[in-house]
């Protein structure tokens, strides 16, 4: 981590953290061409959230079309852009929102890395249809010269130690000994209400996922920049192993969250879910079965703060 980190308002390319409120279009000129490693956001979804205003899709693919490529002209040749996005909805019916920005990338001449899948747990229980638990995070590369280190986000093999048994190669490791890649289906809780990063913003991304993105696309020095940088958490991945970090919040309220939170995190005081730790596993806690019969007798007369622990009488 950088020695107690100044935060700028401009971007200057000797600043090591920037906060821009406003609109990301306004920072994204102060930005010179070929200076950012890496871009990597969660752009609004266009589903009516407090901070947008929901447009017809076409609208909201334009205004996407034009973040785009302007962030691709800050883009280094080496560099990557990441784009991280669940569905649109319209009269309940669901469009996939990397399907439809795809052509924005292509048509720049963009090369596809990955589609990673963004796997997590928790989020609104469909009754119509079966409850979202993944978002995607659309992986391009402006060249084919493009960096990328897969070793710092390596993760345990199944089985470490692994050997040939016959052949050859009897006897030698037949697995990578420094972990093996985690693929592109990744399993990251996302941050709802316990989670341990959870600030007031309805939709901030978990540390631990960008720093993944972070470590294997960029350099200790260089830049990641957010356009779409909500409490500040881009920022916050990359001043955790050295790297620069700029971004434009249009909300003063979540600006100032991301300026508390940096300050916290420069000063070691900010919680944090660490990298790989493992997701919770229920099977790991006593059983507890839920006794339905009790629950119905009495659920139209029960106070809402009732304590209902009677209703697990076989925990075990
Ligand atoms: C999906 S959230 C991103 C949250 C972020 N990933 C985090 O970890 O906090 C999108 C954010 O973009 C902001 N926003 C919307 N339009 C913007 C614009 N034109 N320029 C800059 N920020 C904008 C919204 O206020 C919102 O906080």
């Amino acid at each position: 981590m950088f020695e107690n980190v100044k935060v700028a308002s401009h971007f200057n390319s000797k600043e090591r953290a920037v906060v821009f409120q406003g609109d990301c279009m306004d920072l994204l000129r102060q930005i010179p061409d070929e200076s950012i490693q890496l871009v990597v956001t969660s752009p609004p979804y266009n589903i009516g959230k407090e901070y947008e205003n929901r447009r017809h899709l076409n609208q909201y693919l334009e205004q996407q079309r034009m973040v785009i490529r302007e962030c691709v002209r800050t883009l280094r040749k080496s560099g990557s852009i990441c784009w991280q996005v669940g569905n649109y909805v319209e009269d309940s019916s669901i469009i996939p929102l990397d399907a439809v920005l795809y052509p924005a990338f292509s048509e720049l001449k963009l090369r596809m890395r990955n589609r990673i899948i963004w796997h997590f747990e928790h989020g609104l229980h469909c009754t119509n249809r079966f409850s979202g638990r993944y978002e995607t995070i659309i992986w391009f590369t402006k060249t084919d010269d493009y960096y990328f280190n897969l070793d710092p986000v390596r993760v345990p093999q199944k089985y470490p130690g692994k050997k040939h048994f016959k052949g050859p190669k009897s006897g030698q490791y037949s697995c990578n000994p420094r972990g093996k890649s985690p693929g592109d289906v990744w399993t990251i809780p996302n941050v709802k209400s316990n989670h341990v990063e959870k600030t007031q913003h309805p939709c901030q991304f978990p540390v631990e996922l960008i720093e993944r993105l972070v470590l294997s696309m960029t350099e200790e020095d260089d830049w990641v920049l957010d356009p779409f940088l909500g409490v500040g958490t881009t920022i916050i991945a990359a001043m955790r192993h050295n790297r620069r970090g700029v971004g434009a919040e249009i909300l003063p309220k979540y600006v100032d969250i991301a300026l508390d939170r940096i300050k916290m995190a420069d000063e070691g005081t900010l919680h944090i879910r660490p990298m790989n730790r493992p997701v919770f596993d229920p099977q790991h806690r006593p059983l507890a079965i839920f006794n339905w019969d009790c629950w119905n007798g009495r659920r139209n007369t029960a106070p809402a703060n009732e304590d209902h622990r009677d209703l697990f009488p076989l925990e075990r």
